[in-house]
C-alpha cells in the first residue's frame, strides 16, 4: 500500500453526473492492478475525515484514470477539483481480478460497477476472449459506452432499463441466452448489490466460474476499522476492503 499524492492532470464533467479524473500518481499507477481500488482524501481538510474508496478505471504509469457518479458530500467536493489540484490517495489497494490466459470470460456491469470490468477488459482484451454484458438506468448512464466499443471484445451487449440505449430491461434479462450462445469458462461481475445478488441465483446452476467485486461502505480501507465486513454463505464474516473487494459469487450471503 502507498500514500502518495496525485496532481489532477485532467477532470472530465460526463453525462449522468458522471466524473473523469486522469491523476498522475506514477507509484500506484505501476502498481495497480484491475480490480485494485484506491481511498482519495476529497478535501485537503480532515472535513470530511474518512477517505472515499474508488475503483481504478485505467492505469498506464504514471497516471491513473478515476470514473465517479456524484452521490453525497465527499463525491461533490471531488467534482470541484481540476487541472493542477492534488489528492491524498493511499493505493492500490485489495485484491484483483486475476488474469485467465485462454478462458471465454463474459465482464457484467451495472452503471459504474463497469470501473474494475473496463480496467480488466483495457489490461487482457487482446490476450483471451472477452464479451461485456453492460446496462444501466439509461443512455446517460452508460458514459463510457464509445471508449468500450473501441476494446477488441468478441461481443458487447447493452442494455437499458428505459430502453433508451440498446436492449429494453435489466441486463440480467440478456445474460440466459448470452451464456447459452458464448459459453463462458468465466463471470467477472461488479454492479449494484440487487444486480450481484440476481446473478449469484442466475448463475448457481451453470458451469461458470463466477467472480464479483462488491463495494461496501469503509471506513479505513485497508483491514483495521471492521467496517467493511460482508457475510459468507458459511456464516463467516469478510473484509471488502483488505481480503476483496473480489470474492467468488456464490461465497458471499446476498439478501433475497
Ligand atoms: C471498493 C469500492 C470501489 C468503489 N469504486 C467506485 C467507483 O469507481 N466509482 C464510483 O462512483 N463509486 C465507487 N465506489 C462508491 C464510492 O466510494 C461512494 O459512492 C462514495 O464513497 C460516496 O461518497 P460521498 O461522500 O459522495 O457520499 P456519502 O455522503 O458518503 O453517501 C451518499 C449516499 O451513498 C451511499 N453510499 C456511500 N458509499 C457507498 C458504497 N460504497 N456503496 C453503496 N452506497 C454507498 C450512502 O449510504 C448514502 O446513501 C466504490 C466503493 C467501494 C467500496
Ligand atoms: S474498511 Fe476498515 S476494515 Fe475494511
Amino acid at each position: 500500500m502507498l500514500d502518495e499524492r496525485g496532481l489532477i492532470e485532467e477532470a472530465r464533467s460526463l453525462d449522468g453526473g458522471y466524473y473523469q479524473l486522469k491523476i498522475a500518481a506514477p507509484r500506484i499507477a505501476a502498481a495497480a492492478k484491475p480490480g485494485n481500488f484506491v481511498m482519495v482524501r476529497v478535501s485537503p481538510s480532515l472535513d470530511p475525515l474518512l477517505r472515499r474508496p474508488f475503483g481504478i478505471l485505467e492505469s498506464r504509469p504514471p497516471h491513473i484514470w478515476l470514473y465517479y457518479q456524484v452521490l453525497g458530500r465527499g463525491t461533490r467536493l471531488l467534482s470541484a477539483l481540476g487541472h493542477g489540484d492534488s489528492l491524498d490517495i493511499l493505493g492500490p489497494l485489495g485484491n484483483s481480478f486475476a488474469e485467465m490466459p485462454g478462458k471465454r470470460v463474459l465482464l457484467i456491469a451495472g452503471g459504474r460497477g463497469i470501473v474494475p470490468l473496463f480496467h480488466y477488459a483495457q489490461a487482457y482484451a487482446g490476450r483471451q476472449p472477452l464479451f461485456m454484458l453492460y446496462g444501466g438506468r439509461g443512455r446517460a448512464d452508460l458514459p463510457l459506452l464509445d471508449r468500450i466499443k473501441a476494446l477488441p471484445l468478441r461481443g458487447l451487449f447493452i442494455f437499458s432499463e428505459d430502453g433508451s440505449i440498446g436492449q429494453k430491461g435489466l441486463l440480467t434479462d440478456g445474460l440466459e441466452k448470452i451464456v447459452r450462445t458464448e459459453r463462458p469458462d468465466i463471470t467477472l461481475s461488479c454492479g449494484p448489490e440487487a444486480m450481484l445478488a440476481r446473478l449469484a441465483r442466475m448463475l448457481k446452476p451453470e458451469k461458470t466460474e463466477n467472480h464479483a467485486s462488491l463495494e461496501a461502505l469503509m471506513g479505513c480501507g485497508f483491514g483495521v476499522c471492521h467496517g467493511c465486513a460482508v457475510q459468507t454463505v458459511a456464516g463467516s464474516y469478510r473484509k471488502v476492503c483488505d481480503e476483496g473487494p473480489v470474492f467468488p459469487l456464490e461465497e458471499i450471503r446476498w439478501p433475497t
